[in-house]
């Protein structure tokens, strides 16, 4: 990437919003049907309020039927009707699902699973990041429909690919990988070295005799596997970059996006995110899960945060049930609307679908659309056409940033290197702990940024360190300044343990924060199934460290066993310890004690359960997810955006219903 290609386009999203107001819309495959559903398509998009469409994503094969081929009549013909019924079109390269020719031709773009088992075409995504002729074909094909159709009047917004994810072990990864270790290594010792290579005689002579970490007699290296992760997400975002810059380069300054998955692994969001014009995201809560709008949350707040904030975009979500989970519950259209609400109030400023109109055909058949099979008489399309209406009347909240006084440390490569096998235990999981912790300050109402481990903590209150395995100088030093400031720190067990190669960090745990949790262990130890009783009444589970304080104030140790009369939990100024997993009580006092004073979105006031509490630049977003009405205090007089009503000095919600009231704040 030059900046000669890449014109500023940090405005252009917001621009597009200030424009259409918050975008709302969905995948759309006019491809796949005949002419007059196109005519039906737009007349009811425009009922719905539908104003902007993804148009392309799995069009190469009828965009280029044969190589070199372009067929762009019936693109012309579908952006030229979607622009006169005023639908804007985020235009997409097709370039996440090759024509089958291509893997005919072209064997090698086929990618190889770590078995050694080449890929077949005949589903979708069979493409090798690494393959020259892949990403020459997929270039070629971005720049020429750049080329075509970068100031068509309807394509203002500009989608890359589709949910970044192949990895491939092959040998044309091998060959990319091995360009990219001497690129960070510069000589094969730095690599032996940092990859600790001793052990089990995996000395190298020659970067060629490196391979990808294909499936082998045991246990791989974990330091390799880290770097081909690290590797694997850069090639990905090369891809990307490669057609970004193709868009570019002929003159398109519409914002350009690709849409990310959550806290998806081959993807290292932190690298990512500065190359999207807007952060996109798609994400597909699971109806049937308790604690899925708890655990969709975070997702939300770490595509906002991935973004420094600045609003992002719902690129995908299901209207109702997806069709790729064993079984698949709905969503009713209410608790669809709720969703979709939600990620208004943390911080979209864009919510889409996955797809416009339910497939007739194919493996996603069964997919639930904003249109169905049983089309637009139907309850689902009627509440399509509420939300859109909804989404109107919240205009005004785009662009307004979420107050979020708490931050949490996240990362990739941490998260790469704390699920390679071969630990103390399998049973602690960064992402459980992350949610954990996370629904805490959901139930609280208080908002929180999740934050790369090394940036900058200055303007949080309190900073929560649930699982960082990975904790170089530069992030122990940001929280040492933090501290040092008056922001409260709460870690949490098994963090700090290992550097940026996954070599364990030697002398008393944890090595780069010890002198500011004030207390130090010797030794990790798994726990026995029933857990280990703590001082408190509660248990200790999954995982434990023989702990000794060195000064920090005992709040909870062991009750029994080997550890018995060791501390568990502790508080160092205003630094707390977790040493274990502690029960969801033992955390919650934890917290109680660590967020004191720090107000969440109503303020002093208890959160009803169930209830979710956002504040979003003047807004306050009610989002009751509970079976029964919630009540709050609220300044007498505050406005509900989607009814325009007036409330009283208390805001009653309905079970699965919102509010969006404006207030003049009391604090
Ligand atoms: C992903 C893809 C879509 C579709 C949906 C189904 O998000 O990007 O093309 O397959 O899953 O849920």
């Amino acid at each position: 990437m030059t900046d000669a290609v890449r014109p500023a386009t940090s405005d252009a999203f917001p621009r597009l919003v200030a424009d259409r107001g918050i975008l709302f819309g969905g995948d759309y495959n006019p491809e796949q049907w005949p002419r007059e559903v196109w005519r039906e398509d737009v007349e009811l998009m425009q009922r719905a309020g539908v104003n902007l469409v993804t148009v392309g994503v799995f069009s190469w094969s009828t965009l280029e039927p044969h190589p070199g081929a372009r067929e762009w009549a019936w693109l012309d013909e579908i952006l030229d009707l979607l622009h006169a019924h005023g639908i804007a079109v985020d235009l997409a390269t097709p370039t996440a699902s090759p024509p089958p020719w291509m893997g005919t031709l072209h064997p090698e773009t086929l990618p190889v699973t770590r078995d050694g088992v080449r890929l077949s075409p005949g589903s979708r995504n069979q493409f090798a990041p690494s393959a020259g002729v892949y990403r020459a074909a997929a270039v070629a094909i971005a720049r020429d429909l750049a080329e075509r159709y970068a100031s068509h009047p309807a394509v203002r917004m500009w989608h890359v690919g589709n949910e970044y994810g192949q990895i491939d072990f092959g040998p044309e990864a091998a060959r990319a990988f091995r360009t990219w270790l001497r690129a960070r290594y510069g000589s094969i010792d730095a690599l032996n070295e940092a990859w600790s290579t001793r052990v089990w005689s995996q000395g190298y002579r020659d970067f060629d005799d490196i391979v990808p970490p294909r499936t082998a007699p045991y246990l791989l290296n974990p330091a390799a596997t880290l770097d081909f992760h690290r590797f694997t997400s850069d090639e990905l975002r090369d891809c990307f970059r490669e057609q970004r810059d193709a868009i570019r380069s002929v003159g398109a300054t519409q914002p350009i996006t690709t849409n990310l998955m959550g806290f998806f692994d081959l993807v290292d969001g932190w690298s990512w995110a500065p190359d999207l014009d807007v952060v996109s995201d798609d994400q597909y809560p699971d109806p049937a899960l308790a604690d899925s709008s708890q655990t969709i949350a975070l997702v939300q707040d770490l595509t906002r945060s991935l973004g420094g904030g600045r609003p992002w975009m719902l690129m995908e979500q299901a209207a109702s049930a997806v069709s790729w989970r064993p079984h698949n519950l709905p969503k009713s259209p209410a608790r669809m609307r709720l969703d979709s609400l939600q990620a208004v109030a943390r911080g979209a400023d864009g919510v889409c679908f996955f797809q416009w109109r339910q497939a007739r055909a194919g493996a996603e058949r069964f997919h639930s659309s904003m249109l169905p099979h049983a089309g637009a008489d139907s309850d689902a399309f009627r509440g399509i056409e509420r939300l859109g209406a909804d989404l109107a009347k919240l205009r005004g909240v785009t662009g307004g940033r979420v107050e979020a006084p708490v931050a949490i440390l996240f990362d990739w490569q941490g998260w790469w290197a704390a699920k390679e096998p071969a630990r103390p235990t399998e049973r602690h999981r960064t992402l459980e702990q992350l949610e954990r912790w996370h629904a805490e300050l959901w139930r609280r109402g208080i908002g929180s940024d999740l934050v790369r481990p090394g940036a900058d903590l200055a303007g949080y209150r309190a900073v929560l360190v649930p699982h960082s395995y990975i904790l170089e100088p530069d992030a122990a030093a940001a929280l040492e300044r933090a501290a040092a400031a008056g922001t409260r720190i709460v870690v949490g067990p098994f963090s700090g343990v290992a550097d940026a190669h996954g070599a364990i960090l030697q002398g008393r745990s944890p090595v780069p924060i010890r002198d500011l949790v004030g207390v130090s262990g010797e030794e990790w130890v798994g726990l026995p199934d029933s857990g280990v009783a703590l001082s408190d009444g509660s248990r200790a589970q999954i995982l434990a460290e023989r702990l000794r304080t060195d000064g920090a104030e005992v709040l909870a140790s062991y009750a029994e066993g080997d550890l018995a009369g060791r501390p568990a939990v502790t508080r160092h100024g205003d630094v707390w310890y977790l040493g274990t997993v502690t029960s969801d009580a033992l955390l919650a006092r934890v917290l109680d004690q660590a967020l004191e004073g720090i107000e969440g979105a109503l303020g002093t006031q208890a959160v009803p359960a169930g209830l979710e509490a956002v504040r979003r630049g003047d807004a306050l977003f009610l989002l009751n997810h509970a079976d029964s009405t919630a009540q709050v205090a609220v300044p007498e007089g505050s406005e509900d955006l989607l009814t325009g009503h007036k409330t009283g000095p208390t805001a009653a919600i309905a079970p699965g219903e919102a509010m969006v009231l404006i207030e003049r704040r009391t604090k």
